[in-house]
């Protein structure tokens, strides 16, 4: 398994195990999924309070059983500021951010969390609440490094402005056809639906400013509606190409799927978010293989996308 830097600071796998689905596994399948994940070497466990309402850390905490020495070799990420009592909103307030990291220290039952992103933007966030949120939980060492998710440029330049702690990730949407951070790139200003941006350009951005993208849902299309992989309703032409680069390269699908997201020079790190043993294994097999440009962009077109 390849390692890359998180934001030039954390060095971690470039494959990632996520835990938003898993919530309600049995400790036991929980327990073989971590274990399958480590010996593929993954060392980085993505969570948020939100998943299964705080569930999920707990579980993981169980499944996982970390001894002192074995927790200080993974990287545990976890997210707040979505609140779900009162109907669901959004709160970056300082004692909010606070409180809710304590929480998750409780579950996740360690010490610190590696990194900390605040999971969705908070309209009426406030920087210098955030500021403080993060000064007070560093000094306390309950968090190492911080980051966000879902953030524009502009809504990490308002953060920047006032913490004088890096941004170290931004975990947004990105897949093959969920890929508008490549597409609009490549048709700047022409009269086609791909050229518009809706990101303001957030992945250069984030490049350059050592800001590492994490993909959340590398294998869904559209607002979560499932995989495209298989999918041949959907998309015939692109698992043609899929399955083609799979038989030849000798690994599954997923892998495919996964290797096209690693090729991108960015060095955007993968969260997987499957419940089979066998799917993180056949994820983890992209960390072996490079796709050539060639490759690159007959997946990218082969999921509806236009060349200029
Ligand atoms: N920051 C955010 O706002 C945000 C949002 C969403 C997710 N996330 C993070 O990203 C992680 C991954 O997201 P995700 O779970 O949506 O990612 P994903 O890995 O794209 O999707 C996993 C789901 O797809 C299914 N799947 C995988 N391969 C498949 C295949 N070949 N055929 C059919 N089904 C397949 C899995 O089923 P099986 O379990 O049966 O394999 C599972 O239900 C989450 O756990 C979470 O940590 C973050």
């Amino acid at each position: 398994m390849k390692k890359i830097t998180i934001g030039g600071e954390v060095p971690a796998s470039e494959i990632a195990l996520g835990f938003w689905r898993l919530a309600e596994m049995s400790v036991a399948d929980a327990s073989r999924l971590v274990k399958t994940a480590l010996d593929e070497g993954i060392d980085f466990f993505d969570h948020a309070d939100v998943y299964g309402a705080g569930k999920s850390e707990t579980m993981f905490a169980k499944a996982a059983g970390f001894t002192p020495s074995r927790r200080e070799k993974v990287v545990l990420q976890s997210k707040c500021g979505i609140r779900l009592e009162d109907g669901t909103y959004f709160d970056f307030s300082r004692d909010h951010i606070v409180s809710a990291a304590e929480a998750i220290l409780r579950r996740l039952d360690t010490e610190y969390l590696d990194i900390l992103l605040l999971h969705r933007p908070d309209a009426l966030v406030e920087p210098e609440e955030v500021a403080e949120a993060f000064a007070t939980l560093h000094a306390a060492g309950k968090v190492r490094y911080f980051g966000v998710s879902n953030q524009r440029p502009n809504q990490m330049e308002l953060l920047r402005k006032c913490c004088n702690h890096k941004i170290v990730a931004n975990q947004l949407q990105f897949s093959i056809t969920n890929s508008g951070m490549v597409d609009s790139g490549l048709a700047t200003n022409m009269e086609f639906a791909q050229s518009v941006n809706h990101d303001g350009d957030v992945l250069d951005y984030c490049r350059l400013h050592n800001i590492t993208i994490q993909a959340w849902s590398p294998f869904q299309y559209g607002d979560f509606k499932g995989s495209f992989l298989g999918n041949r309703e959907l998309y015939p032409g692109l698992n043609d190409v899929i399955d083609k680069l799979a038989r030849e390269k000798g690994v599954t699908n997923t892998a495919i799927a996964a290797a096209w997201i690693l090729r991108h020079p960015a060095r955007i790190q993968v969260i997987v978010g499957t419940s089979k043993p066998q799917r993180v294994k056949d994820a983890c097999a992209a960390s072996g293989i490079e796709l050539t440009r060639p490759e690159w962009y007959a997946l990218w077109k082969a999921a509806g996308n236009t060349l200029p």
